[in-house]
């Protein structure tokens, strides 16, 4: 079988930064768009969140013992955020017909004097052990998803106001992540309140990293189909 540090293509004492250099190299590789697989790319995805998680001996086999780690990207405790948390939310693709913009100071006010439907606008809450997108579901709204693993994008949301960690081993760059981007289907905010524009896949610079949903519904079909 082939070990985590074969698949990111990285020695066993890589430190941490050599890890996430590779891991981004080896997703660009095995990208659907580049010529790689969904399958190739989720390993990838796999491969990184075992080493970070120090879950593998330098063996490449699999450990009970996590390893330290820097912090850096470490998902929330269960029970470090609220028992509740309000979440204020937006869709991204009315924000050019209002002529808005995800900078603006006031984004949220203007949208609350606007007469916006409450799939657009509004507020949910986020109950303990849910996610961002599952508690958006759970109210019934039909945010974008597609992997619901970290992979794909599709579940894109920024951050306006409040905190939600970076999950391990998603596949945000670094720069999107300083930039509030996070991905619902991993995690939701730990503060009490949150505003949070949804849609945002279609911005550029995170379409760029946008797997197509059909793909997902593929590899669900043929597991579906064993
Ligand atoms: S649904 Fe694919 S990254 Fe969240």
């Amino acid at each position: 079988m082939t070990s985590p540090y074969e698949v990111l293509g990285v020695d066993p004492d890589a430190n941490e930064a050599e890890l996430l250099e590779a891991y981004r190299q080896r997703v660009k590789e095995t990208h659907p768009d580049q010529g790689g697989s969904v399958e190739q790319f989720q390993a990838v995805r796999d491969a990184y969140e075992q080493l970070r998680s120090g879950a593998v001996s330098d063996d490449g086999t699999s450990t009970d013992e996590p390893r330290a780690s820097s912090g850096a990207e470490t998902p929330s405790e269960p029970d470090s955020r609220p028992k509740t948390v309000t979440v204020e939310y937006l869709d991204y693709e009315v924000l050019d017909d209002h002529g808005w913009s995800l900078g603006d100071d006031d984004l949220f006010e203007r949208a609350r004097r606007a007469d916006l439907d409450a799939e657009t606008h509004g507020r949910f809450a986020v109950e303990p052990g849910e996610t961002l997108l599952e508690a958006a579901e759970n109210n019934g709204f039909a945010w974008p998803f597609a992997c619901r693993g970290g992979a794909c994008t599709n579940c894109a949301v920024a951050i306006v106001d409040g905190e939600m960690p970076p999950p391990v081993g998603h596949i945000l760059p670094e720069e999107l992540i300083r930039r509030g981007i996070r991905l619902s289907c991993l995690a939701a905010p730990i503060t009490r309140d949150a505003k949070v524009v949804y849609n945002v896949k279609h911005m550029p610079d995170v379409a760029e990293f946008l797997l197509p949903a059909s793909r997902f519904e593929k590899t669900y079909s043929r597991q579906r189909d064993r």
